[in-house]
This record gives C-alpha cells, sequence and structure tokens, in this order.
C-alpha cells in the first residue's frame, strides 16, 4: 500500500501485528527484569503517545505512568539542538523510571534524556523504544529494550510523523525514495509510431528501449525456445502469455543496471501485467515516471500497417483482419491501463497524428514535465 503525505510518497512497513508483538515481548522482558518494583514508564511526546498506550495495556504489573515533552524533530531530518524537558510533575527520587520512546535515531533526544534524568536521584534508569535505527544512531549510550530495528530510513505511523501527518496511522510506513530514474511505458496501438518514437527518446534522454515485441521477434528469427512459443501467438494475432514475458523483461532490465531509465513499449499490456510490473520495478527500488499513450485514428493505423507490411513482410501486418483483431484486442485490454494509471497520477495522451518531429516534440515536452516534478 502507498500512500501520500505532504509531497512523499510512503509504503506499507511495519504491520500493526508486528508492532503488537514486538510490544508484548518487551513488556514480558521488563516486567521479568524489574519484578516487583512499581516503575514509571515515562513517554516522550508527541511521538510516544500510541507506544505507550498500547504498551501499559500489556505491562502484567502495576505500574505509574507519564509523559515528558522534548521537541527535537523538524522535517525528515534529525535536528542537532534539542530543547529543553517539560511536564515532568513526579518526583522520581529513588524510583525505577523506564523512558518509552517510539523511535530512537540520531541519540540526540536520548542523551539529552540521560543528562536530565542522571539529575534526578532516580535509582534505576532504563530506557526502551520500540523503533531503532541502528545505523543513525551516533551516542555511546545504553539502549537497554529495542523492539525492531530499523534501517536508516524515515518511517510514519504509529504515533510518528513528517511534519505533522501521520500519527494516527495504526502501522508504519516507510518513505519512498525519489529515483533519478526516467522509466517510462509508451503505449498505442499497433502502428502508432512506438518503435519509432522510442528510437528518438531513447538517445534524446539515454534510455534502454525494452520493446517485448523486438525480443520476441529476434528469438524468433533464431528460433529459440522462447521465439517457438512466441511465435505461434504472434502470428495469430494474440498477446504471449504474461509469465514468458515477465521473465524475459526481468532480463532485459537487469542486463542494463546503469541505465538512466527504460522505455517499455509493448509491456504492460493488461492490468495483471502493470501490476507484475509496478511489483517488480519496486523490488528493484525503481517505479515508472509516467506512462504516454501515443493516439491515433483507427483507419490511419491500418494505412500504416498496412504499408510496413509491404516492406517488412511480417506477416501481422499484411492482413486487415489480423490487424483489426489486435486493434480489439487493445480496446479490451490495454485500455483498462488508463484507468491503472490515471489513478496513480501517471497518464498521459500524446497526440500521434503528424510529423515524426512533432510527435518527438509532444513526447519531450511530457517527459520534461515528469523529470522536474521527480
Ligand atoms: P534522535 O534524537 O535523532 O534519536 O531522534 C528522535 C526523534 O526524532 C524521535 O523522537 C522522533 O520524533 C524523530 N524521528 C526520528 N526518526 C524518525 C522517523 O523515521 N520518522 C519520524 N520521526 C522520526
Ligand atoms: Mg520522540
Amino acid at each position: 500500500m502507498k500512500i501520500k503525505l505532504h509531497d512523499k510518497y510512503f509504503t506499507s512497513f511495519i504491520s500493526a501485528r508486528e508492532i503488537d508483538a514486538a510490544l508484548d515481548e518487551m513488556a514480558v522482558k521488563i516486567a521479568a527484569d524489574i519484578g516487583d518494583v512499581v516503575p514509571v514508564f515515562i513517554g516522550v511526546l508527541n511521538g510516544s503517545f500510541m507506544v505507550v498506550s498500547d504498551f501499559v495495556k500489556k505491562y502484567p504489573k502495576p505500574c505509574e505512568v507519564s509523559f515528558v515533552k522534548l521537541a527535537s524533530y523538524e522535517g525528515v531530518e534529525s535536528t542537532e539542538d534539542i530543547q529543553r524537558l517539560i511536564g515532568l510533575n513526579e518526583n522520581v527520587v529513588g524510583r525505577t523510571v523506564v523512558i518509552l520512546e517510539d523511535i530512537i535515531d540520531t541519540g540526540n533526544t536520548l542523551e539529552c534524556i540521560y543528562d536530565i534524568f542522571n539529575n534526578k536521584g532516580v535509582k534505576d534508569l532504563r530506557i526502551a523504544t520500540l523503533f531503532h535505527k541502528k545505523e543513525a544512531f551516533r551516542k555511546d549510550l545504553k539502549i537497554d529494550y529495542i523492539g525492531i530495528e530499523i534501517p536508516n530510513k524515515f518511517i510514519v505511523g504509529y504515533g510518528l510523523d513528517y511534519n505533522g501527518l501521520g500519527r494516527d496511522l495504526p502501522e508504519v510506513y516507510q518513505i519512498k525514495n525519489t529515483q533519478r530514474m526516467t522509466n517510462i511505458v509508451l503505449f498505442g496501438k499497433p502502428g502508432a509510431g512506438k518503435g519509432t518514437q522510442a528510437e528518438f527518446l531513447k538517445t534524446k534522454y539515454n534510455l534502454v528501449h525494452i520493446s517485448t515485441g523486438d525480443v520476441f521477434r529476434f528469438n524468433m528469427k533464431n528460433d529459440t525456445e522462447l521465439g517457438k512459443l512466441a511465435k505461434s501467438f504472434i502470428d495469430e494475432g494474440q498477446l504471449v502469455p504474461d509469465s514468458v514475458t515477465i521473465d524475459m523483461l526481468q532480463a532485459e532490465v537487469e542486463k542494463n543496471t546503469d541505465a538512466n531509465g527504460f522505455i517499455f513499449d509493448g509491456f504492460p499490456r493488461t492490468t495483471a501485467q502493470a501490476e507484475a510490473l509496478d511489483a517488480f520495478l519496486d523490488s528493484k527500488n525503481m517505479e515508472l515516471s509516467g506512462t504516454v499513450a501515443l493516439e491515433a485514428n483507427d483507419e490511419i493505423l491500418i494505412e500504416r500497417l498496412l504499408e510496413r507490411g509491404k516492406i517488412s513482410g511480417r506477416a501481422d501486418d499484411q492482413d486487415e483482419a489480423k490487424i483489426r483483431n489486435r486493434f480489439e484486442e487493445y480496446n479490451e485490454k490495454t485500455a483498462p491501463l488508463i484507468d491503472f494509471y490515471s489513478t496513480q497520477e501517471k497518464f498521459y495522451s500524446v497526440n500521434g497524428i503528424g510529423t515524426i518531429k512533432d510527435i518527438t516534440e509532444r513526447l519531450s515536452t511530457v517527459i520534461d514535465a515528469l523529470k522536474v516534478e521527480a
């Protein structure tokens, strides 16, 4: 699941159930260590309100609960200056105090807490945190209890916010770092000029063009296993099965790990493929920048294709009925992708009628705008 808070995107990271399990474990462990002494659990506001509330419900023995406030955080980078502590009204002299934190990041806040509580005559001071970013922690201070170790990436939810938003979420989301790649899907019916335009865009933006059709034709020409399989479908104007296409695409992306980005042409063709592509890109920490449909009228496309068929000899370009069959297939299966990508605010339509140069310019306008946004 993906959410947007202010200008940033976040994806599901730690479920409510995992949080619950971590708190269960912490409660049992702390109770075992402390024994029958009645501790004062002190939450550090604002972030810790959820942790404290859920934790003390799980704590198996009597305890006291209080909160302090110590604002230290603005935006997504931990700031160096720590402010003073407010809100501690309890007398903690001679008590067992357990500081309950939502998250310990650089440790600046923790250091401040140590300084303050070390001067308050506390008998036994312990630190517990639900989340800990080990790689970001820069202090030589003891953390007694850690619920879940997390990588050094910004998270929200379960009390944690990004500029005020996200504290209310019952689970935790991790920030999606904005990629520097430009990954584009080019849509269009056969004959719309995807291949021609991809050639120009590839050079202009230094992208790798992955045309599923070209890769299949290469395999067919060389009579590979994949080629023979693909040929049986393509000759009938049918789509090649997803599993074959996805494996091939994955191999192409993996061959070009240092690319500025990719132009996917001929894939995805169905919503199922679009979901598979999203999942695959996500696993590589990549995402689509945008999808562009080259729009053109059917009769113009048929004319273009029949011309192309005469020259190339491509069987599927020489028969008007087969061409219309491919258009049907496009309308039926690919058109729903417009909705799919519109929902993600990643769909753009470009007029595919005109000179090659004009169309390249229209496409460039869309792509340049994508790059500005990223
Ligand atoms: P530290 O002082 O760097 O350890 O940061 C502690 C405080 O920074 C926490 O109490 C949070 O308020 C905030 N913080 C640190 N990391 C995150 C995060 O990933 N998301 C939201 N807030 C964070
Ligand atoms: Mg905090």
